[in-house]
C-alpha cells in the first residue's frame, strides 16, 4: 500500500427511484397564484415528481436495490444501511430497517438520520467514518423523501419548490485516499425553515369539535437563499483547504439541488464555470436529502463521471446545516 493510501469508502454502485406522477408548473398555476414563468425564473424548476402510490420506504428500497445490483454484491455483504430522510412514512420502525428486510440484508444494522437537505451528505460522512475506522466494510447510504406530504399546497412560496424521490450509493472499503469532510450546524437559524412537529401530528379537537390545524413546512425564502449563497462557497473552500486541494483539482461540484439561482451564485462566487455544476432540479425540484444521490446516479448512468475524477459534494438546508465532502470517482461504465 502506498503511504498516502488508507482504507476509504469507494462508491461501487448508485441507484435512484422517483415517483411516476409528474406535476409541472402549469398544473401548480391551476391551484395557487403563480405562473410557469415565475417559477422557472426564480427557481429553475419546471416539473417535479409527486409520490402517490410510492412511499419513502418503497423508493428507498428501489434506489438501494439498484445500487447493490450495480456493485455486484450480495445483500448479505452489507454491514450497515443509513437512510437520510426528513419525511419518513412512520417515525418508527425506521426506514432503514424496512429497507434491510426488503433487500434481505440480513447482516446489516440500519438507522435513519435526519439533517433535512444536508441529510445525505451527513449520512455519507457517517458511512465513511464507519468504514475508515474498520468497523464496517460495506455501507448502503440512501436519501429518500416524500416531502410533498409535508408541503402546504396553498402556500405558493414553498409548494413550487419541492419534489419526491430517492437516491442511493453503495460504499465499499478499498485502498484509497481518505478525505476529511467539512460540516456545520447553526441551530440559531432554525426558524428560517421548519417542518411539522410530532406533537402536531396528534391532532387535538377543540370544544366545538374542530380539529386543530396540522403544521406544514414554513420557510423564509430570502433568509435561506442568503444563507446558502454565503455558506456553500465557504464550506467548499474549507473542505479543499482541509485536504490540501485547489478548486482546479475538482472535476464536478455536485450540489444539493434546491434552486438554480443558488447553484449559479455559488459557481459565480467561486469564479468557476457553471458547466462544472451539473443540475437536474428542473425535472425534480428540491428532493431534500435525495437530491445529491439522484443527481449522482444520473451522472453515473449517463457515463458523465469518469474513473479518477474528483468530486465535491455539498449539502445545505434546514437546521441550519451545511457541509461538503471530496471523493475520487472509481466506477467504470
Ligand atoms: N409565484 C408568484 N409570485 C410569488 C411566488 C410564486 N410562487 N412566491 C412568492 N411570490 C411573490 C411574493 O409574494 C412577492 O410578492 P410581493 O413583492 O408582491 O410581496 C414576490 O413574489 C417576491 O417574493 P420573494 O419571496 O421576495 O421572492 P424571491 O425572489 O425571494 O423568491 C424563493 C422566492 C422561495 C423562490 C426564493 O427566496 C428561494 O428560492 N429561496 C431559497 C429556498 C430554498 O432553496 N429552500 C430550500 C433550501 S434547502
Amino acid at each position: 500500500m502506498n503511504k498516502e493510501q488508507t482504507i476509504t469508502g469507494v462508491i461501487r454502485g448508485t441507484g435512484a427511484c422517483v415517483p411516476k406522477r409528474i406535476l409541472d408548473n402549469k398544473e401548480i398555476a391551476g391551484f395557487v397564484d403563480t405562473s410557469d414563468e415565475w417559477i422557472r425564473e426564480r427557481t429553475g424548476v419546471r416539473r417535479r415528481r409527486i409520490a402517490e402510490k410510492e412511499t419513502t420506504v418503497s423508493m428507498a428500497c428501489e434506489a438501494g436495490r439498484q445500487a447493490v445490483e450495480e456493485a455486484g454484491i450480495s445483500p448479505d455483504e452489507i454491514d450497515m444501511i443509513l437512510v437520510a430522510t426528513g419525511s419518513p412514512d412512520q417515525i418508527f420502525p425506521c426506514t432503514a430497517c424496512r429497507v434491510q428486510e426488503a433487500l434481505g440484508a440480513d447482516g446489516a444494522v440500519g438507522f435513519d438520520l435526519n439533517a433535512a437537505c444536508s441529510g445525505f451528505l451527513f449520512a455519507y460522512n457517517t458511512a465513511q467514518a464507519y468504514i475508515t475506522s474498520g468497523i464496517c466494510r460495506t455501507v448502503l447510504v440512501i436519501g429518500s423523501e416524500s416531502i410533498s406530504r409535508l408541503v402546504d399546497w396553498t402556500d405558493r412560496g414553498t409548494c413550487i419548490l419541492f419534489g419526491d424521490g430517492a437516491g442511493a450509493v453503495l460504499l465499499q472499503a478499498a485502498e484509497g485516499k481518505t478525505y476529511r469532510p467539512a460540516a456545520h450546524s447553526d441551530g440559531s437559524g432554525g426558524a428560517a425553515l421548519t417542518g411539522p412537529g410530532v406533537r402536531n401530528r396528534i391532532r387535538s379537537i377543540d370544544k366545538d369539535g374542530r380539529e386543530s390545524k396540522t403544521e406544514y413546512i414554513t420557510m423564509n425564502g430570502k433568509d435561506v437563499f442568503q444563507f446558502a449563497v454565503r455558506k456553500v462557497p465557504q464550506v467548499i473552500q474549507e473542505v479543499l483547504e482541509r485536504n490540501e486541494l485547489f478548486l482546479e483539482d475538482i472535476d464536478w461540484f455536485v450540489l444539493h439541488q434546491a434552486n438554480a439561482r443558488i447553484v449559479d451564485a455559488v459557481a459565480r462566487r467561486l469564479r468557476l464555470d457553471i458547466g462544472k455544476f451539473p443540475m437536474n432540479l428542473q425535472d425534480y425540484g428540491n428532493t431534500s436529502s435525495a437530491s445529491i444521490p439522484i443527481l449522482l446516479n444520473e451522472l453515473n448512468r449517463k457515463g458523465v463521471l469518469k474513473k479518477g475524477q474528483k468530486l465535491v459534494l455539498a449539502g445545505f438546508g434546514a437546521g441550519l446545516s451545511w457541509g461538503a465532502s471530496v471523493l475520487d470517482w472509481d466506477l467504470e461504465r
